[in-house]
């Protein structure tokens, strides 16, 4: 039966290699039959957390009331979540970051999400995203998920740059095995 999978993007550059690489990973998926839900978070009204852990107290109800709300409905019915984000100054983009730290809300819950995957873009070399998948996967530890597939696509710069690479190919195959 198809996995009910969450995408939550981080890249400004609407189009751009992230976008590419997510899209790949997305075609994968559906082609398996799962069903994605792709969050644009750059594009979104998403506040920082603001650790009052009001949502600690009060079932995971945030006081902020702003874009963040269909993420976490979302988060409440996936299986698998999805973090694309190209490297900025050695971690995820700021707008990524904001949408994880403000999944705090669903932390004492505990949200379905079993497998987690990671996809990166940077203009260096891949050690470059090396904080970032350390990050991860101390996401995945605290929240007992299985990482599912990292992919990284190194030396990027232009929107197209990414076009023809195997790291699309790695991507695809990540999408029709989760
Ligand atoms: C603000 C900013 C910071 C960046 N920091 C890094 C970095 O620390 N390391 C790196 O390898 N690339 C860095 N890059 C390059 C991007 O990660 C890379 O070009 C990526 O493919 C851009 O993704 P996009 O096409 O989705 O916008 C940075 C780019 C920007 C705009």
């Amino acid at each position: 039966m198809g996995k009910n999978i969450v995408v939550l993007s981080g890249s400004p550059r609407r189009g751009a290699t992230t976008d590419r690489l997510t899209d790949a990973f997305i075609e994968g998926a559906e082609s398996a039959g799962n069903f994605v839900t792709r969050f644009q978070t750059a594009d979104m009204r998403i506040g920082g957390c603001l650790g009052c852990r009001h949502c600690f107290t009060e079932q995971g109800v945030c006081v902020q009331k702003d874009d963040m709300q269909p993420i976490l409905d979302a988060l409440r019915k996936a299986e698998v979540l999805v973090l694309a984000s190209p490297v900025y100054y050695f971690g995820f983009t700021a707008q990524l970051k904001l949408a994880v730290d403000r999944t705090y809300a669903l932390l004492k819950e505990r949200m379905p999400v079993k497998r987690a995957a990671l996809l990166m873009t940077c203009g260096a070399s891949e050690e470059a995203a090396a904080s970032s998948v350390s990050t991860f996967r101390q996401i995945c530890k605290l929240q007992r998920w299985e990482e599912a597939g990292i992919v990284i696509a190194p030396h990027l710069h232009k929107p197209d740059e990414i076009d023809g690479r195997p790291e699309l190919d790695k991507a695809r195959q990540l999408g029709r095995d989760i």
